[in-house]
């Protein structure tokens, strides 16, 4: 029996609400706060009558702290989803030591401007120490560890697939299938389409702004950094097919090296379709991109915001989506003092997410994982006080979860390897 604050009413947001109404034993009450709220009593509305789970809604700007302190102390969670965006994770975290609550999200945290002076200091310097220039990475949710563990509440991040499932793959290979591991190599594989030239499948300022970001990956203990979609390969993706991939700079990488520190390399691959870089090369070229705000008409216009007004919502994406994804990691190492190779993935139908939950499923391929973690938190088989990222926790429960939630996963022993 518990309650559960859940920041965020988008397409992630909409299937981790509609899967913890699955479990109301343990989610018996939810509320559901954004700054848009009648988005949020639609949900509600559509839920009712269909879940044991008691839901009330309410509006917040979680960028602003007062106000998330302020609907916690009304509420009183024992847990906060942060389903929001990364821009309000600080902020929702600032408001959690406040009021003594756990937290968990589903992405690190990056600043909505980044053109902020104060902000670009530290990012200027942590590119050259690191040497990785995304604007997204830990450092910032690390700093909250001590404030975390004296207050004895648990963070939770990046509690989504990739990350989150992909780091719960991991911890899962180190316990039962290898004594050292030496390299993971993170596939993610969209097989579906929406019929659309341009779309992307969650929030599009957020995805754009991976996606056109330079590449990395960890090799023997080091960053390696190249231009954006500059390494492709091609990969037999099992119930989708061949596609090809692109190695991207992701978050789980700079967690997992710290956390499996014998690894020799990690890296992350994304497909991707002629269309789709088509497109995103030619509005980068353009500018549209772009998150620095521009003159027009004498208003100020961030491009990339506009961008996002233009495009299909991913939320609308559901219906019209066909197909598979699969997700999952690659690993090579020893065990017994032999060589192996290990792969774990789950693979998920679009139209059958969308027939459980009116979603497609990159948005359920997110939202099942982050209700099943805010389940592990809520049992207390996830408690420990502190800020910790998946692979620092027993994958057995958690993977129990997402097989019966949704997600269950699959397993091949030499698997085909990426070159
Ligand atoms: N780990 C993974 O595998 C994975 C995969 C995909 C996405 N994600 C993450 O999942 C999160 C949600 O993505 P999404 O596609 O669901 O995004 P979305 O559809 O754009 O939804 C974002 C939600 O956040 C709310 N929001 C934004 N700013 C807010 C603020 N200041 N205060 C309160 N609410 C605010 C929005 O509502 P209002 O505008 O009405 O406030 C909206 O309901 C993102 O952080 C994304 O990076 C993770």
């Amino acid at each position: 029996m518990s309650k559960v604050l859940v920041i965020g009413c988008g397409g992630v947001a909409a299937v981790a609400i509609r899967k913890c109404c699955q479990v109301s034993e343990v989610f018996s009450e939810l509320c559901i706060a954004s700054r848009t709220q009648s988005k949020c009593d639609t949900l509600a509305r559509a839920l009712e009558g269909k879940t044991a789970t008691k839901i009330t809604t309410a509006r917040v700007d979680a960028d602003n702290v007062q106000e998330v302190i302020d609907l916690i102390n009304n509420f009183k969670p024992d847990l906060v989803m942060n389903i929001a965006l990364p821009y309000q994770d600080l902020t929702i975290m600032d408001a959690c030591l406040a009021c003594g609550v756990n937290y968990m999200d589903t992405a690190n945290y990056e600043p909505e401007d980044t053109d902020d002076p104060e902000w670009r200091a530290i990012y200027e310097k942590r590119c050259k120490d690191a040497g990785f220039s995304a604007y997204f990475d830990y450092s910032w949710q690390w700093a909250y560890r001590e404030k975390f563990e004296k207050a004895g509440l648990t963070a939770l991040l990046g509690c989504g697939f990739d990350p989150g499932v992909t780091q719960a793959y991991c911890a899962y290979a180190k316990k039962h299938e290898f004594d050292t591991i030496e390299t993971i190599d993170i596939l993610d594989c969209n097989g579906g389409d929406h019929g659309y030239p341009f779309a992307t499948n969650f929030n599009p300022e957020v995805n754009l702004r991976e996606v056109s970001a330079p590449g990395s990956y960890w090799e023997n203990g080091h960053w390696v950094e190249i231009p954006a979609m500059s390494i492709k390969r091609e990969y037999n993706f099992d119930c989708v097919g061949n596609k090809d991939m692109y190695l991207l700079h992701h978050e789980e990488i700079e967690s997992l090296a710290q956390n499996i520190p014998e690894v020799k390399r990690i890296r992350f691959f994304m497909t991707f379709g002629q269309s789709y870089l088509t497109h995103m090369k030619c509005l980068e070229n353009v500018g549209m991109l772009s998150t620095t705000p521009i003159q027009f008409d004498g208003q100020a216009i961030v491009p990339i915001k506009f961008l996002k007004a233009l495009l299909p919502d991913p939320a609308s994406l559901g219906p019209r989506t066909h197909g598979k994804t699969n997700i999952g990691c690659i690993f090579t190492g020893k065990k017994d003092g032999k060589d192996k190779s290990y792969y774990i993935y789950n693979v998920c139908d679009h139209q059958e997410c969308y027939r459980e939950v009116e979603s497609q499923a990159i948005s359920y391929t997110t939202g099942v994982p982050a209700m099943c973690g805010a389940l592990m938190l809520l049992t207390g088989q996830w408690s420990k006080p502190g800020v910790y990222t998946v692979e620092e926790f027993n994958p057995d429960p958690y993977l129990d979860a997402l097989d019966k939630y949704g997600l269950p996963h699959r397993e091949k022993q030499n698997p085909v390897l990426v070159d």
